[in-house]
């Protein structure tokens, strides 16, 4: 029944879902797939978790990403693992992720380790936009061309710029004073008590009546379902620890036929700003943005990029069909 090149693909998916499965079964690995199932994380931050050694915890990543289980990606000195996110591997590590959340034992003491660590790096980048929320707007365009990032925001906003509008991670609100005049209104949501306390000034300085500002996590955002038109990340997801979560977020919040805008950091190799200033992430790549599109059941429409002294700026539109 099966002529030479099926029976070949079968031996293929067969060493796939073997070599899968192998480097899968073991305690420490399965561990490892539970703590990723919750976002990408760095090889320290993972040896930290664990609590065993280095050489160790790089053994066991090495042997699930040849098994195509882990993909491995280099951003300057930081080494981050993140879930396979299509194939077989990727149908596997979903059956299996369940069953490994279910554990009661080391995986619920490697999530409390996971959200201690998180709550530490938040608190760091909490501290950050403490000291910064006042000079924030001079902070912003240290290393970008603001004036034109504004602009191809409003331009790729398309027909949504009309809308309401949520954004994310809105520090002092200066993306609803661009949006204010043609939006119906706009909401912005951010974790920092500070930055929002100079958001509110701003907007009332500046008479703005159809925007407000809310505390809130971009991983729970206090917003009604497909209540927006429009949603905006302005220099903000190179905070996240789960980018793919917060998108996912994003995406619950937009109404069908909206759209998404992200402005963000091209791929850079300046880890003063991991440093100096609380960024996790090094920018990001057109692919992994539409990976972002693909998880998120959003579709990736167009870019435009912008190019910096030190850096280029990127600003992406995804988009949420209109059957959906
Ligand atoms: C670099 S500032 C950008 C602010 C604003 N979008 C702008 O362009 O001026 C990043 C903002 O994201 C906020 N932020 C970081 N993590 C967040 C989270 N989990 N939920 C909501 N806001 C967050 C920070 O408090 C900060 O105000």
């Amino acid at each position: 029944m099966f002529n030479g090149k099926s029976n070949q693909a079968m031996v293929n998916t067969m060493e796939l879902l073997l070599s899968a499965l192998r480097a899968a079964a073991e305690v420490t690995r399965l561990r490892i797939l539970g703590l990723l199932g919750h976002g990408e994380l760095t090889v320290s931050e993972l040896v930290s978790i664990l609590d065993q050694s280095q050489p160790r915890v790089s053994r066991h990543l090495r042997l699930m990403v040849e098994a195509g289980l882990l993909a491995r990606f280099r951003e300057g000195t930081w080494v981050f693992y993140r879930l396979a996110d299509h194939g077989l591997q990727r149908q596997l590590i979903n059956d299996l992720l369940p069953h490994i959340e279910s554990d009661s034992g080391d995986l619920a003491r490697d999530l409390e380790r996971l959200k201690l660590l998180r709550a530490e790096r938040a608190t760091l980048a909490a501290e950050y936009f403490q000291e910064n929320a006042e000079q924030w707007n001079e902070v912003r365009s240290l290393y970008v061309p603001e004036l034109e990032v504004e602009k191809a925001l409003i331009e790729l906003a398309g027909e949504q710029r009309n809308g309401n509008l949520l954004d994310v991670g809105t520090g002092t609100g200066r993306i609803l004073e661009v949006f204010s005049e043609s939006i119906s209104a706009g909401v912005g949501v951010d974790l920092s008590r500070d930055m929002l306390s100079v958001a509110r000034n701003e907007l009332d300085a500046k008479s703005i009546e159809n925007c407000e500002v809310r505390l809130g996590d971009m991983y729970n955002l206090p917003v009604e379902r497909g209540s927006k038109d429009l949603v905006i990340f302005h220099q903000v997801l190179h905070f996240a620890d789960d980018p793919l979560m917060a998108i996912k977020e994003a995406e619950k919040s937009l109404r069908a036929g909206g759209a998404l805008l992200i402005a963000d950091f091209a791929p850079h190799q300046h880890e003063f700003l991991r440093d100096e200033h609380a960024h996790r992430r090094l920018g990001f790549s057109d692919e992994e943005v539409t990976s972002w599109a693909h998880g998120s059941a959003l579709s990736y429409a167009e870019n435009l990029t912008f190019k910096g002294d030190k850096l280029d700026v990127k600003v992406w539109r995804l988009e949420k069909g209109r059957e959906s």
